[in-house]
């Protein structure tokens, strides 16, 4: 293990290994305008929602490194306390990366990006029509970190209005991770799209309380097997199976068949069964998965 003291050490290098471990950040594609109505559009990846009610996000235009300049994104934001902050998803990030060029101020990065202006309802500046998501918001605060290069500005938002496309709802009218294709960014130069594979459930723990990994039997705990992934989906459990269900099990047809098969070798079933064990766990048949396993303890 590396042991860093961002006081010794480069900002730049402690900026890279920030980005590169915070990572896949989400992505704030702010508009904005100057008093004179000028517009702007920048993404920012230092950027996350922090509260539903008030509805509050909060991104952060650094200062410079390089020369410790100000962003034009948060000189707007300090003139005119408006912002729409759009949601970029794979079908515009290459558009959403070239808006992130450092054009002059009053450069309209709207022009620059290709990308359309839809007129905002309440507030100055204009959303980006094809993103998925955008919200318009008034900025309740900024919140300078410090006076150096590389000094975050915390810009807290209040969202006024969403407007969300149909096209990536689900039919119960909740955003559909599929559709919406979201991209975030990595370190480097490095991006994430959420697709395919990359998206996977994981149940909420909020309705159970599970027993946790430290109540769950010794043997399970310290089977080789088993991964603290697979550990922590067992410790998920609330009513871990009686004996009597256990037992009940040796009927199942596959259990029956690994039974017989392994009927004069006790290692080799028990092994089978602990992986038995792992792969329905992986599917998310986690009772089962508990009886395979307890039963492999009791062979
Ligand atoms: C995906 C992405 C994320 C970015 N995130 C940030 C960020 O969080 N903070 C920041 O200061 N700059 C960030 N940048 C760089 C700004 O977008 C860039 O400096 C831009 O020119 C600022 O524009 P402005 O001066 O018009 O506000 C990011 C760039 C990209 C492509």
């Amino acid at each position: 293990m590396k042991t860093i003291d961002p006081q010794d050490t480069k900002t730049a290098e402690v900026h890279a290994l920030l980005l590169g471990a915070i990572a896949p950040r989400p992505i704030a594609f702010a508009s904005t305008t100057d008093s004179a109505g000028n517009v702007n559009l920048s993404p920012f990846s230092f950027f996350n929602v922090f509260s539903a009610k008030p509805p509050i996000l909060v991104f952060s235009p650094a200062r410079r490194v390089r020369d410790n300049t100000s962003k034009h994104t948060l000189e707007n934001v300090l003139e005119t306390r408006e912002v729409v902050i759009n949601i970029a998803n794979y079908d515009i990030v290459e558009q959403m990366s070239l808006a992130s060029t450092e054009y002059d101020r009053g450069i309209n990065e709207f022009v620059k990006s290709g990308l359309t202006p839809e007129a905002s309802v309440l507030v100055q500046p204009p959303r980006v029509k094809e993103a998925p998501v955008a919200f318009e918001c008034k900025v309740n605060d900024v919140i300078s970190l410090g006076p150096e290069g590389g000094a975050g500005n915390l810009v807290i938002c209040e969202v006024l209005l969403m407007h969300v496309n149909e096209n990536v709802l689900d039919l119960e009218g909740k955003i559909d991770p599929y559709k919406l294709d979201a991209v975030a960014r990595m370190g480097g130069d490095y991006y994430l799209r959420a697709t395919g594979d990359c998206i996977f459930e994981l149940p909420k723990p909020v309705r159970n309380k599970g027993v946790g990994i430290d109540l769950l039997p010794e043997f399970i705990r310290n089977s080789s097997l088993l991964t603290g992934n697979n550990l922590a989906r067992l410790g998920n459990t609330e009513v871990i199976p009686s004996e009597a269900e256990v037992e009940a099990f040796k009927s199942d047809p596959l259990v029956k068949y690994t039974l017989s098969k392994y009927k004069s070798d006790s290692i080799g079933l028990r092994q089978e069964l602990e992986l038995l064990g792992k792969k329905l766990l992986e599917d998310n048949q986690v009772e089962q998965a508990w009886k395979v396993l307890l039963l492999s303890d009791k062979l």
